[in-house]
This record gives structure tokens, C-alpha cells and sequence, in this order.
């Protein structure tokens, strides 16, 4: 191999690499990346729970936390946002989440312990994109129907508010929801789960 060759392969990686930095610098733009107070960067990335202060996330917006590496996404629902999810199911693949990840305690329309507070893996169930938060009503881009969640740019996926998909788009599966339980009213634990009584 040539230092041409080498070169020419270590060129490329570098456009990748600042590729990547730069996709997740325009999410921070839009949103906050929170960082969790605990516990140090080094055994977050080997899977420790994280702790997040959910009591600053105002009414309709999200925060974004890491978790074993990957983002979570911390959504603080509204009353008319919940009163949505029950207007998009027929519109949706799997509404009542059989074929999708979460844990039990997760389970029905909110998919969530407390309705108010969605936590969700940012990642797109098609190939991994994260999905662009959009929690506006009807949008131009989106449609007159759009009650709000997210959308994939990748390759078009949506999702409503509770990360469940809708028909017809590539992702197979509603957005994760991770394991997280209540530390106390105002701060979550993701990554531990709930005691279900
Ligand atoms: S990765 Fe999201 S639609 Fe393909």
C-alpha cells in the first residue's frame, strides 16, 4: 500500500468522524444535552445508571441525556399532548406497543411511569438516526394531520409523542422506551428499573 493509499483512507475517516461531530453539535442547538450529575463519564459509558433533574424541563420541551452511550430523550408532555395520542392510533403500526421495546411498567398510550414525562431512546428502529423532535401541530413539511413527535430524517420515519410508529414508514418497531425509575418527584434514574408493586 502507497502513503497515498493511507492517506486517502485516513482523509476519509476524518470526513466521516467530523461528519458525526457535526450531525450531533446541530442537535444540541435545538436542544439541550443535558449532563447528568452522576456518575463520571468513564462508567457511564460502561452502563451505570444515570440520574437526570427532570423539575427544569419546561411544559413541551425535551432534554436530551446520554445513556450507555446512546441519547435518551426526556419529553415534559402538555394535557393536550396526552389528549392526542388516543386521535393518532388508527394511524398507527404497533399503537399498543406488542412488538416494540419497553418495560412493563411502560406499557399502554403514554408508555411511560408518570404521563407527563416521555422517556424514550433517540435512536430511529430503522438504522439508528435520532429523530428530530417535532412537537408542532401541522407543520407545512409534516402535513395538516401532524399532532405532533418525532421525525427521522434519515429515510422519513414518524413517530407520535409516545415514540410509537406510524404505518408505512421503514422503522419496523416505536421507539425504545429504556429501563428508569423515580429517585423522588424531580429526579428520574434511567437505566434502573421501577419496583412494580
Ligand atoms: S434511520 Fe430513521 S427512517 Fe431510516
Amino acid at each position: 500500500m502507497s502513503n497515498d493509499d493511507v492517506n486517502s483512507g485516513r482523509r476519509r475517516f476524518l470526513t466521516v468522524a467530523t461528519a458525526v461531530v457535526g450531525a450531533a453539535g446541530a442537535v444540541g442547538v435545538a436542544v439541550p444535552f443535558v449532563k447528568s450529575w452522576s456518575p463520571s463519564a468513564k462508567a457511564k459509558a460502561a452502563g451505570a445508571p444515570v440520574k437526570v433533574d427532570i423539575s427544569k424541563i419546561s411544559l413541551g420541551e425535551m432534554i436530551v441525556v446520554e445513556w450507555r452511550g446512546k441519547p435518551v430523550y426526556i419529553v415534559h408532555r402538555s394535557e393536550e399532548e396526552l389528549a392526542s395520542l388516543a386521535k393518532v392510533e388508527g394511524r398507527l403500526s404497533d399503537p399498543e406497543s406488542q412488538r416494540s421495546v419497553q418495560p412493563e411498567y411502560a406499557m399502554g398510550e403514554a408508555r411511560a411511569i408518570k404521563p407527563e414525562f416521555a422517556v424514550l431512546v433517540g435512536l430511529c428502529t430503522h438504522l439508528g438516526c435520532a429523530p428530530k423532535f417535532r412537537p408542532e401541530l401541522a407543520p407545512a413539511d409534516l402535513g395538516a394531520e401532524w399532532l405532533g413527535g418525532f421525525f427521522c430524517p434519515c429515510h422519513g420515519s414518524r413517530f407520535d409523542l409516545s415514540g410509537r410508529v406510524y404505518k408505512g414508514v421503514p422503522a419496523p418497531t416505536n421507539l425504545d422506551v429504556p429501563p428508569y425509575r423515580y429517585e423522588s418527584d424531580s429526579v428520574i434514574v434511567i437505566g434502573e428499573d421501577q419496583e412494580v408493586a
